[in-house]
C-alpha cells in the first residue's frame, strides 16, 4: 500500500473511531461518482484491479491462453445504487414525514401533541379501572413556542418502560392485541415528543408514579432518531403529592387559534364522547404587547411579575359509570389474509393444524378445525410448520369456504345511547336530541359497531336559560338554518377534527338524501340547518387513511352501517320537524285568532248589553278555548 493510501486509510479509521459513522461518508462519495460516469475508473484503480486479477489468476492452476490483459469491470448502475442503499430507522422516516403524523403545521402540531396525550391518558385510566381526571395545561413560552402540559390520575407507568414508551416510535401496549381503544400504533406520544425536541431542542419531562407508597420517577428524554431509541437526559426519583398517575411536559413549536380545530373543540368533542370523563383546562398566553422575542426566557425566569393565572375551564363528568371493559380476542379466521396465515403457520406453538386452527383463532371449535382441514384435503394431525406454500393455500381457501358464527363482540366498548345522549345535553344546547346504536357488524374480519346522536336547536329560540355560561355557550354554537350541519366525528371515542373531507363518515352523511328528513342540502354535500350530528365508530382495529388518525377508510360494510344509523335517525328528526312545524302553525293561527278576542268580547258585550266582569270572563273563556283547540291538534 502506498503511504498516501496508508494515510487515508488511517485517517477513514479515525473518522469512524471518533464517532463520525462511516456509512455517513459513502453515500457522499457514492454520490459524486455518477457524474463521472463508469468509464471514469482512474489509473490507479484499474493497476489495482489488474494487480487483484493476476494473483487471482496465478492462484489457479491453468492462466487462460493469450488472455487479453484484464481490464475491471466498469461498476454497474446497481453497484453504485447499492452502496447508497441502507437501513432507515423508523424516526428517521417520521421526522421527514411528520405530515403523515398530524404534525404538517403548527397549529395542528399543538393539537395532536395534545390529542395523543390525553388519549394514551384516558386508555390507561379506563384500562385500570380509574375514572379519569385529566388536567390540560397551554403554557405559551414565546410567540410561537409552547409547554403542553398533560397530567392524568391513571396507573401510572414502571420505570424501565418510560424511556421507550416516550422515546421511542413503534413501542406500545396496544398495537399487538385485538381491543379496542384510543392508541393502537405505538407512535402517538414519543412523535410529539421527537416534533417538540425537532422544533425547540427541549426534551420530554415525565413524572410518573404508581402507587401511593411509591416515589415517583422524573425523566427527562430525547430519542436519537437515527437508532429509534431513548437517550436519557436526567433521570431522578421525586416527591409527588398525587397518589398515582402520569404527567408529560412537551415544549413545542406551535400556535394557538380558538374556534374549529382548536384544542377547545377537541376537549369539548372528547367531554361529548366520554361522558365519564372530568376535564380540567387552561391556557396561559403571554400578553399581547410584551411578547417577547422567540429566544426570550421562559415564563418564570422573567423578571415582570407573573400575569393572573386564567380560571381552569371544567368539563365535569356528567356519568359515574367507568364504561364497560373491553375484552381482547384472537383474530377472526376471515380477516385474515394469506400471508398473515402463513406466518402464523410458521410460528404458532400448536401441534397439529387442528389445534392451530382451534387455538389460534376465535369462532373456530376443534370440530369446525376438522372440516375446515377436510375441507383442504389436510391431514388434521399434520405440522403447522410442514405444511408447505400450496397447503396453506388451500388452507386458507377452506377457511374462507367455511361458515363461521361472526367474531365475539365483547372486546367492543360502545359508548351506549343513554351515555351519548347525556354527554351530548350536556355540551350542546338544542331543543331535540335522539341516538342510535346499530347491532355489531365486521369489517376484513374485524367487529366494528356504529353509534349516532343528534342533537337540533329550532332557528330562533333563545338559548337554555338554565345552562348559563355552560361549556355549550363557550365554545359551541349549533350551526344556523343557512349553515351546513355540524359533524362530529369520532373513532374509538377521539374526536376527529382533521380531513373531513376524506372520511368516509363525512361520505355517509353527504350520500344521504336528507330532503326526506325536513333538511335542506346542495347535492352531494352536507345538509344544511341547525343540527349537530355525531357519528362514531367503534372497533379493535379503526382503518385509518393515516398515521394520524383524522379520517376512516371508505370500506362497505362501514360505509352501509353508518348510511342505515343515518337514515334511522333522519327518520326520527323529520317526525320531530313535521310535529314542530305543526305546533308552530297552529300557535301561528292561535296568536292571530287571539288578536280578535278582545273585539269579540267588545262586540257581545254591546250588543247584549253585559258588564265588564262579562266582557273579561269571555275573554277568559275564548282563550280557554283557543288553548284546547291547540292541544287537540
Ligand atoms: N399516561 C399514560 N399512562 C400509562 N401508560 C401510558 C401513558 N402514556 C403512554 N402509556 C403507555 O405507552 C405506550 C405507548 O404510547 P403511544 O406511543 O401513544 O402508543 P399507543 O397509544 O398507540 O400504544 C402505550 O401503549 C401505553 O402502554
Ligand atoms: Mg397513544
Amino acid at each position: 500500500m502506498s503511504r498516501t493510501a496508508h494515510k487515508h486509510a488511517k485517517k477513514a479509521g479515525k473518522k469512524t473511531l471518533a464517532g463520525k459513522k462511516a456509512h455517513e461518508e459513502e453515500p457522499n462519495k457514492a454520490a459524486a461518482a455518477p457524474a463521472k460516469p463508469v468509464a471514469a475508473v482512474s489509473d490507479r484503480q484499474k493497476n489495482k484491479g489488474d494487480d487483484r486479477r493476476r494473483s487471482e489468476t496465478a492462484a489457479t492452476a491453468e492462466p487462460p491462453p493469450d488472455a487479453a490483459p484484464p481490464v475491471e469491470e466498469p461498476k454497474s448502475a446497481a453497484e453504485v445504487m447499492a452502496k447508497k442503499q441502507r437501513d432507515i430507522s423508523v424516526s428517521e422516516f417520521f421526522l421527514k414525514n411528520r405530515h403523515l403524523l398530524g404534525f404538517d403545521n403548527a397549529r395542528k402540531a399543538l393539537l395532536t401533541t395534545v390529542k395523543e396525550a390525553v388519549d394514551n391518558s384516558l386508555d390507561a385510566c379506563e384500562e385500570a379501572g380509574i375514572l379519569p381526571e385529566v388536567c390540560v395545561e397551554l403554557i405559551q413560552v414565546t410567540e410561537n413556542r409552547y409547554r403542553v402540559i398533560i397530567t392524568d390520575n391513571g396507573p401510572g407507568i414502571v420505570k424501565a418502560q418510560i424511556p421507550k414508551v416516550f422515546a421511542k416510535l413503534l413501542y406500545g401496549s396496544k398495537f399487538h392485541r385485538l381491543r379496542m381503544s384510543r392508541g393502537q400504533q405505538g407512535i402517538g406520544i414519543s412523535a410529539a415528543g421527537m416534533y417538540g425536541q425537532l422544533t425547540t431542542g427541549v426534551a420530554t419531562k415525565i413524572t410518573s408514579k404508581t402507587g401511593p407508597k411509591k416515589k415517583a420517577h422524573y425523566y427527562e428524554l430525547q430519542i436519537d432518531t437515527r437508532k429509534n431509541e431513548p437517550h436519557i437526559v436526567k433521570d431522578d426519583e421525586i416527591h409527588w403529592e398525587q397518589a398515582h398517575g402520569t404527567r408529560v411536559e412537551i415544549e413545542l413549536e406551535a400556535t394557538y387559534q380558538r374556534g374549529r380545530q382548536s384544542v377547545d373543540e377537541y376537549l369539548q368533542a372528547c367531554a361529548i364522547a366520554n361522558p365519564h370523563v372530568t376535564f380540567r383546562y387552561r391556557i396561559i398566553l403571554l400578553p399581547k404587547e410584551e411578547k417577547p422575542a422567540a429566544d426570550a426566557p421562559l415564563l418564570q425566569n422573567s423578571t415582570t411579575p407573573p400575569p393572573q393565572l386564567p380560571d381552569w375551564i371544567v368539563f365535569e363528568r356528567g356519568a359515574k359509570e367507568l364504561p364497560a371493559q373491553p375484552q381482547e380476542i384472537k383474530p377472526h379466521p376471515h380477516g385474515i389474509e394469506l400471508g398473515m396465515l402463513m406466518q402464523l403457520l410458521k410460528n404458532t406453538t400448536a401441534r397439529n393444524v387442528r389445534s392451530f386452527l382451534h387455538s389460534e383463532f376465535s369462532r373456530v371449535s376443534d370440530r369446525v378445525a376438522l372440516e375446515i382441514c377436510q375441507c383442504a384435503s389436510l391431514e388434521p394431525k399434520s405440522r403447522p410448520s410442514n405444511v408447505a406454500f400450496r397447503e396453506s393455500e388451500s388452507l386458507f381457501k377452506a377457511i374462507n369456504d367455511t361458515k363461521l358464527m361472526n367474531p365475539p363482540l365483547d372486546c367492543l366498548s360502545p359508548i351506549g345511547e343513554v351515555q351519548l345522549l347525556a354527554g351530548l345535553k350536556k355540551e350542546v344546547d338544542a331543543d331535540f336530541y335522539d341516538a342510535v346504536t346499530r347491532p355489531p357488524s365486521v369489517y376484513r374480519g374485524n367487529p366494528f359497531q356504529i353509534e349516532l346522536a343528534l342533537a337540533y336547536k329550532s332557528p330562533g329560540k333563545p338559548k337554555g336559560e338554565e345552562r348559563g355560561a355552560s361549556a355549550a355557550e363557550r365554545n359551541n354554537e349549533s350551526p344556523t338554518a343557512e349553515e351546513p350541519i355540524r359533524l362530529l366525528r369520532f373513532a374509538n371515542r377521539v374526536p376527529l377534527l382533521y380531513q373531513q373531507g376524506a372520511c368516509s363518515i363525512t361520505k355517509a352523511v353527504q350520500g344521504v338524501d336528507w330532503k326526506n328528513y325536513g333538511l335542506s342540502q346542495p347535492r352531494g354535500q352536507l345538509p344544511m340547518g341547525p343540527l349537530t350530528l355525531l357519528v362514531h365508530m367503534a372497533s379493535v382495529w379503526v382503518p385509518f387513511t393515516s398515521e394520524s388518525k383524522e379520517a376512516l377508510a371508505g370500506y362497505d360494510e362501514i360505509l352501509r352501517e353508518i348510511t342505515l344509523g343515518l337514515q334511522e335517525l333522519g327518520r326520527r328528526l323529520s317526525v320531530y320537524l313535521s310535529r314542530r312545524r305543526r305546533d308552530l302553525e297552529a300557535q301561528r293561527k292561535r296568536d292571530y285568532m287571539q288578536l280578535y278576542v278582545p273585539h269579540l268580547a267588545l262586540g257581545l258585550k254591546q250588543i247584549l248589553g253585559l258588564n265588564d266582569k262579562d266582557e273579561h270572563k269571555i275573554i277568559t273563556k275564548l282563550k280557554t278555548m283557543l288553548e284546547r283547540t291547540h292541544l287537540q291538534t
